[in-house]
């Protein structure tokens, strides 16, 4: 097994045209621990592990072919060229970002994967009911995600969705967890688009 890393292979995944399959995004998955639990969990649905690091690609792979995941594709790729530029419409049943680098320093912000123009792309990618599940252990990040999503009125939050998968840790969060510092997740829920282009 390769990973992905000539974006224009993702066009060819059959899955993203098909509405009756489930796909999930592992956006930033570094070493693939929580794609590869999942995807031995859930066999029937396709997840795509995406990092920009070759060297984190390189064990996600790995670890995949170790488990001959046949569900699970490897894609290397810088995070928001890829959701915004190869990923269609309504392809996708959850999008992860879990522990993403906070990137704490304000002249560094704008390297953060989530920020007010990536909240419209996550909304155009996923299907109807879709979900996007978000984890940090970094207070004014995770405030900044919940403030950027609650006030765009493209998703309702709804954590009970999360039950499924509580218990899968990244390696970022049993780091964190083992030095006593709490990592929260939140979960959203795709709302439709309205007139006036906004949820309610
Ligand atoms: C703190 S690590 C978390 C990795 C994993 N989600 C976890 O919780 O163990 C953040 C990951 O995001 C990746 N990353 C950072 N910026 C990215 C970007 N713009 N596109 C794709 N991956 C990115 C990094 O290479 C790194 O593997």
């Amino acid at each position: 097994m390769l990973f992905y890393d000539d974006l224009y292979q993702i066009l060819a995944i059959p899955e993203l045209y098909d509405p009756t399959a489930e796909v999930e995004l592992d956006l930033g998955c570094g070493n693939g621990r929580f794609s590869d639990e999942a995807a031995a969990r859930f066999p029937n649905r396709l997840f795509l592990a995406a990092d920009i690091m070759i060297g984190r690609m390189r064990k996600c792979t790995n670890r995949a072919r170790r488990a001959e995941h046949g569900n699970l594709i490897p894609i290397r790729a810088e995070g928001r060229l890829l959701v915004t530029k190869f990923l269609p419409d309504s392809s996708l049943n959850r999008i992860h970002v879990l522990c993403p680098d906070p990137w704490p320093k304000a002249r560094h912000r704008h390297n953060r994967l989530i920020c007010s123009e990536f909240v419209g792309q996550i909304h155009r990618t996923l299907k109807t009911d879709g979900e996007f599940h978000f984890s940090s252990d970094d207070q004014p990040y995770l405030e900044t995600v919940i403030r950027l999503i609650e006030t765009s009125g493209l998703f309702k939050r709804d954590d009970s969705r999360m039950a499924e998968i509580s218990d899968i840790k990244t390696d970022f969060e049993l780091r964190w967890l083992n030095r006593d510092k709490p990592v929260t997740h939140c979960l959203w829920v795709k709302a439709p688009l309205t007139f006036s282009g906004a949820g309610h």
